[in-house]
């Protein structure tokens, strides 16, 4: 018998790669306060709110700064990283993204989003897929950050299912925790050594094959 059960889906890193963007933009904020932020920093901050981004970033660098200059660089942050997001396509979508959401719709099963992002109602929209999700739940929507599973726990209420029959989709450990903690099933998307906390692992979005996506619901 099939079970009830609805997706909630993660943005940067799992639906599309922005996570390059975020690194181009923060990147030149290091190099305006004079130190250097590499991709292996840039790793870092995925998952991570734009807030709590520019703490990491100012500590990696040993920078103190006023509350007023990181209210602007997070505005310049934004600014730039907007250039980016402006310019993107449905080329864009990851491989393996779009064949899920046709098996999940093909079997009545219903998806959100459930992104740390305040950019991610436009990011959608740019890359067309704006209207296939049955509820949206980004940064504008959560006051507690993941590992926090609030974002999750507002995404089944918008779905109108309990937390224990979701599936969550994700690519940070702060969100495979966010997941955990809300009691949903956790896929954590990329290193197994670093998503091990994870109910199961995959690759990328390609490796979630329609046979592994039928069991669960069978
Ligand atoms: C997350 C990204 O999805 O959104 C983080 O993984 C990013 O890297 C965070 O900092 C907030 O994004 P935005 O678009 O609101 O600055
Ligand atoms: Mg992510």
């Amino acid at each position: 018998m099939k079970k009830e059960i609805a997706f909630i889906f993660d943005l940067d890193g799992v639906i599309v790669d922005t996570a390059k963007y975020h690194f181009l933009a923060w990147k030149n904020v290091a190099d305006t306060l004079g130190f250097e932020f590499t991709e292996k920093h840039n790793e870092l901050l995925k998952g991570v709110s734009r807030v709590k981004s520019l703490e990491i970033l100012l500590d990696i660098g040993k920078v103190t700064l006023s509350e007023e200059k990181k209210q602007q660089l997070l505005i310049e942050k934004n600014k730039e990283y907007l250039g980016y997001v402006y310019k993107m396509t449905s080329e864009e979508i990851l491989p393996g993204v779009t064949q899920i959401l046709n098996f999940l719709d093909t079997n009545n099963i219903k998806f959100a989003l459930g992104s740390a992002s305040k950019n991610a109602p436009l990011i959608l929209e740019k890359v067309g897929l704006i209207n296939r999700f049955t509820a949206l739940v980004d940064g504008n929507d959560v006051s507690k950050a993941k590992p926090d599973p609030e974002v999750f726990l507002i995404g089944a209420k918008k779905l109108n299912m309990n937390p224990e029959n979701c599936v969550v989709v994700e690519d940070a450990i702060a969100g495979v925790q966010a997941a955990n903690a809300a009691k949903m099933l956790s896929i954590g998307i990329g290193d197994a050594k670093v998503l091990g906390e994870a109910d199961y692992v995959f690759k990328d979005m390609v490796e979630i094959t329609s046979g592994f996506l039928k069991n669960l619901i069978n």
